[in-house]
């Protein structure tokens, strides 16, 4: 009689999986491949599960969370699943009022300003988000050897939404925080830290085995503001991760300037845009594993130059330590999912060791 195994088999397929090997800079069977926004508008099946549902409560029914998550990995045989929820999601469960309105984004009804507002934000327990832990625990049944990426907004981009009230380009309200009211603005982003840390705990301690910190909107930042008054935050919620055991990715956009600090703040992988080649992405972060960078208007050309593209990403991807195949940012409601199945199969194909 074989002594029982000492991890059960889809645990093992799990750990084995192309992803997590790349994120930690193991040989893989192929490059893996995951798109960011994969979940959302692009798709038909989407758009009709969320017909009269509003998106923050299609966040907090766990049958539409498994649904809507599974729908692309179904459709594209992805290397992950990310979760769908919001980056917001926290704050709404917390009890801040906020939407997200369709066409705009979040959207805050009393804009953080003072210490006080900061101190009325409760700090997150897993009691606040049942929904969550419930919706996680369903699907990593449902996906056996593929990874459940989870997920949180960083301080610096959750910030944004909670002191200027909505999206913003320039951050004015946000930077006239940091640099006029740098009390208020500390207070502000531990609060979000651990906010964010609690959220991934919850992801992770219900099953999800890789997560992402989105910095979104960190390339706002020169690399010595970044460093002061946004790098500690993000660093307390990269290191509060790495105590789960699970692969950190940290991206933003237009963070060319910022890539090694973003890896510095303590990612296993770190997120590259498009603007970034991929080989000087790579020098910049240096040693780390990287994921990007295939520029999402891309799967508008012809399919012929959208894969002579890829294999370009590809080739120059061969560089890192590890190398996960993505987008440069979120897939746009109008894309044509076929395009991204020929990409999908493309990457698998062309890479298959
Ligand atoms: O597939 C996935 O990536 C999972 C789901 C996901 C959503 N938001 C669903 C969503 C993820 C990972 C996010 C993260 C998120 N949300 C970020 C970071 C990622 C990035 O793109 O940089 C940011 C900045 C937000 C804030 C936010 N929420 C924005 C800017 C928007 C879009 C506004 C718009 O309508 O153009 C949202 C809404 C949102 N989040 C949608 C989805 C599918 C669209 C809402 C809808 O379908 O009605």
């Amino acid at each position: 009689q074989p002594a029982a195994p000492a991890v059960e088999p889809s645990a093992a397929a799990l750990r084995d999986s192309a992803l997590l090997r790349a994120a930690r800079g193991e040989e893989v069977p192929h490059t893996p491949v995951w798109f960011m926004r994969q979940a959302g508008r692009s798709l038909p099946e989407y758009r009709r599960l969320r017909e009269g549902v509003p998106m923050l409560e299609s966040c907090m029914r766990p049958e539409l969370v498994v649904e809507i998550t599974l729908q692309p990995v179904r459709r594209y045989g992805v290397d992950a699943a990310i979760f769908f929820s919001d980056i917001v999601l926290p704050m709404k469960a917390v009890g801040v009022d906020l939407d997200i309105k369709p066409g705009v984004g979040p959207v805050v009804a009393s804009p953080v300003e003072t210490l006080a507002d900061v101190a009325a934000i409760p700090d997150l327990t897993p009691e606040h988000v049942p929904f969550i832990t419930e919706s996680i625990r369903t699907l990593v049944g449902e996906l056996g050897a593929t990874p459940l990426i989870g997920f949180a907004g960083a301080p610096f981009t959750v910030a944004s939404y909670l002191v200027e009230g909505g999206p913003s380009k320039e951050h004015a309200r946000t930077k006239a925080m940091m640099f006029g009211a740098p009390d208020v603005w500390d207070a502000l982003m531990r609060k979000i830290a651990s906010i964010s840390a609690a959220y991934l705990k919850v992801q992770v301690d219900a099953g999800a085995s890789a997560v992402q910190l989105f910095d979104s909107w960190a390339g706002a930042m020169s690399p010595e503001d970044y460093r002061r008054y946004v790098m500690p935050y993000s660093t307390a919620v990269l290191s509060a991760a790495g105590e789960l055991g699970v692969p950190r990715i940290h991206f933003g956009v237009g963070t060319g300037e910022l890539l090694g600090l973003m890896g510095d703040a303590g990612a296993d992988v770190v997120g590259i845009d498009w603007r970034v080649p991929l080989a000087d992405g790579i020098r910049r972060v240096g040693g780390r594993a990287v994921q990007g960078n295939l520029d999402p208007s891309l799967v508008f050309a012809p399919t012929e130059l959208m894969l002579a593209r890829a294999a370009e990403v590809l080739e120059a991807g061969r560089a890192a330590p590890g190398h996960i195949f993505n987008l440069g940012h979120g897939v746009m409601p109008s894309t044509d999912p076929d395009q991204l199945a020929r990409l999908t199969d493309f990457v698998h194909e062309t890479t298959a060791r």
